[in-house]
């Protein structure tokens, strides 16, 4: 399982800048003519220049209300995860960076901006000033580089209400560019700031960097663009008559039955017992992870005696509902005690046992944060455990699960280029290059930063394997439930990511930190807004018709339908099944009893 989101204490040298940023990285263009002068900026010139701001962004506001969808700037979902010779552009031409007030230009000249510099000692430097906006998120990428040396960089924007926000952190290489993506969200209007932190003594140079706002209702607006383009597809249904002939103005009305964006929740063995328990969760959920069940300290508590009958049970209940089961996990959740030999048969055993039945094996869990494994093992020892269980286990997707890559920029541990660096070297373990990969983010949230959310999304997604939130859940507080519809919405609109599994596993004594239902499995709020979103990805469109041809022709989220018509000519509601997630096109033969 988790633990809990730990509270880093950070103790940062504020590295600060010498350093110097000139004045615009973005080429002059004809309606910025007051760049010009930024690298002698005075007291006076930046008084001038703030009253140009205010007046842009009140003019910016009156028109903003009226045409914002047509004049909003799509999301660049790109992310590049190579270390560069040299810095590809800057995304959105650098957004609101290419008006930042910045300090002297460095003296090599050129578009390259040494952001900090650190001897033995911290220095004292400056930041890039500029203009937010309330509420609006703000997605950041920079691409960074070291004279020399190997370390972390952190991304600072202070927002207007004084709060520090980490919008980012990246292990940054000397020789060569790494593209920073990330952001926060500010909630009040004023002065912000950006800079960047580092232990590492040498000089960090930054490049092509963006800061680009977003409206609340642009996010979404791109949500919904994003879920238009990767959850629906355009589907033609043609109804015809037994004899063949097409059947107009037939009425058709659909339902999702199977398929679709995988979507689950933990569960626990008290649904063995339970129905009002199972008929709660098999009435909502398409996937299962195991609370704890398949762990090895639940299945061989008593070492040497493994008790498979709990599992083996939930997984019959599963597969009775057709719910597809992710196997979590195979390896963790050990005693100092329990070594290679144990690890090899404990292999096997859980592997074997379920082999052919499981959609995904949580092969790895949490081993960014405790390297147990590859501590006592050595380096290898990943890779090795991958090898073995697609040995014994040929379906599942192989997962490394991991907390706090998405929820937390400040644990330096899991950062998404880490994670990335991890599955890396998996894959590059002798005979693993053509195993199947999947990224799991367990997505444990306190307060999520959601532009940092997706800017992370993003460089994960650039590993071209399926990402899944496994064990998403908000702790208590006045917005967990708007926090969970928030981040929910972010994972399903994502490009990269194929599933969403809840920690929501249901115990008589309470849950892990988040309970959808009371104990009789009524609803909470928190299991209404996941009811919402559940029957809102399935949603079809209210009176469907065939027109003269007898065609219905829509957009449909991807899934099984059951299609049933009604026809003048038929005495009988018919129905039948078709598969619209393979296919775009069906035909349907109302047989039946006609008049
Ligand atoms: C700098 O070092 C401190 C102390 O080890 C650490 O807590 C902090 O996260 C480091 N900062 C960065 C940006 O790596
Ligand atoms: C969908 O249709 C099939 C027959 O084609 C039927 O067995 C099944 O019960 C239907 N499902 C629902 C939810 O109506």
């Amino acid at each position: 399982m988790k633990v809990l989101t730990a509270t880093l204490v950070l103790l940062l040298f504020i590295v600060l800048f010498q350093g110097c940023l000139a004045a615009s990285y973005k080429s002059d263009e004809s309606d910025k003519k007051e760049k010009s002068d930024k690298p002698e900026k005075s007291d006076e010139s930046e008084k001038s220049d703030k009253a140009e701001k205010t007046d842009k962004s009140e003019k910016s506001d009156k028109s903003d209300k009226s045409d914002k969808s047509d004049k909003s700037v799509p999301y660049d979902y790109s992310a590049n995860i190579e270390c560069e010779k040299e810095p590809p552009k800057p995304l959105y031409g650098g957004g609101i960076l290419t008006d930042a007030e910045a300090p002297a230009p460095v003296a090599t000249g050129g578009k390259k901006l040494l952001m900090a510099k650190t001897t033995s000692a911290p220095v004292k430097g400056s930041t890039l000033k500029f203009e937010l906006e309330k509420d609006t998120h703000y997605a950041l990428s920079a691409w960074l580089q070291f004279s020399k040396s190997t370390g972390d960089v952190r991304a600072v924007l202070v927002t207007p209400d004084g709060k520090f926000n980490t919008a980012g952190m990246i292990v940054v290489q000397s020789g060569c560019w790494t593209m920073l993506k990330g952001g926060a969200t500010s909630f009040s209007a004023g002065k912000g700031e950006l800079f960047f932190e580092t232990n590492v003594t040498a000089e960090l140079m930054a490049d092509s960097m963006a800061l680009q706002p977003f409206t609340f209702e642009e996010w979404k607006l791109h949500r919904d663009e994003s879920i238009t383009k990767e959850r629906k597809k355009k589907v033609k249904i043609t109804v015809q008559g037994s004899d063949g002939k097409e059947l107009p103005d037939a009425e058709l009305s659909l339902e999702r039955v199977a398929k679709g964006f995988p979507l689950g929740n933990a569960m626990t063995k008290e649904i063995l017992d339970m129905p009002e328990y199972e008929k709660w969760f098999t009435s909502r959920f398409t996937v299962a992870t195991m609370e704890n069940e398949m762990k090895w300290d639940s299945t061989e508590y008593d070492k040497g005696h493994e008790l498979y009958e709990i599992p083996d049970k939930m997984l019959a209940l599963a597969e009775k509902y057709k719910i597809s089961v992710r196997g979590h996990n195979a390896w963790s959740g050990l005693s100092v005690a329990q070594l290679k030999e144990a690890m090899a048969k404990r292999m096997k055993s859980v592997v074997s046992r379920y082999a052919g039945k499981l959609i995904h094996w949580d092969v790895v869990n949490e081993n960014l944060h405790f390297s147990f494994f590859e501590d006592k093992l050595g380096k290898d020892a990943s890779g090795e455990v991958f090898k073995e269980v697609a040995k014994l286990d040929d379906k599942p997707i192989l997962f490394m699960n991991e907390y706090n890559t998405i929820e937390e920029p400040n644990d330096g541990a899991p950062l998404p280029t880490k994670y990335l660096a991890k599955l890396k070297q998996i894959q590059s373990y002798p005979g693993n290059s053509k195993l199947k990969y999947g990224i799991g983010l367990e997505s444990h949230f306190a307060i999520p930063n959601i532009p940092y959310v997706r800017g992370s999304l993003d460089t994960l997604a650039q590993a071209k394997v399926p990402i899944w939130l496994t064990e998403i859940d908000v702790i208590k507080g006045p917005k967990q439930v708007e926090y969970l519809e928030e981040l929910m919405r972010e994972g399903f609109a994502h490009p990269g990511v194929k599933g969403i599994v809840l920690w929501a596993a249901w115990h008589a004594k309470g849950c892990y930190v988040m309970c959808l239902t009371d104990n009789k499995f009524k609803n909470l709020p928190v299991g209404d807004v996941v009811d919402k979103l559940i029957a809102e990805w399935k949603d079809v469109p209210k009176d469907a018709k065939t027109d003269d041809k007898g065609v219905f022709e829509a957009e449909l989220f991807h899934g099984e339908y059951n299609v049933t018509v009604k026809h003048k000519s038929l005495k009988e509601l018919f129905m039948e099944t078709v598969d619209l997630d393979s296919k775009s096109e069906a035909t349907i033969k109302a047989k039946g009893k006609e008049y």
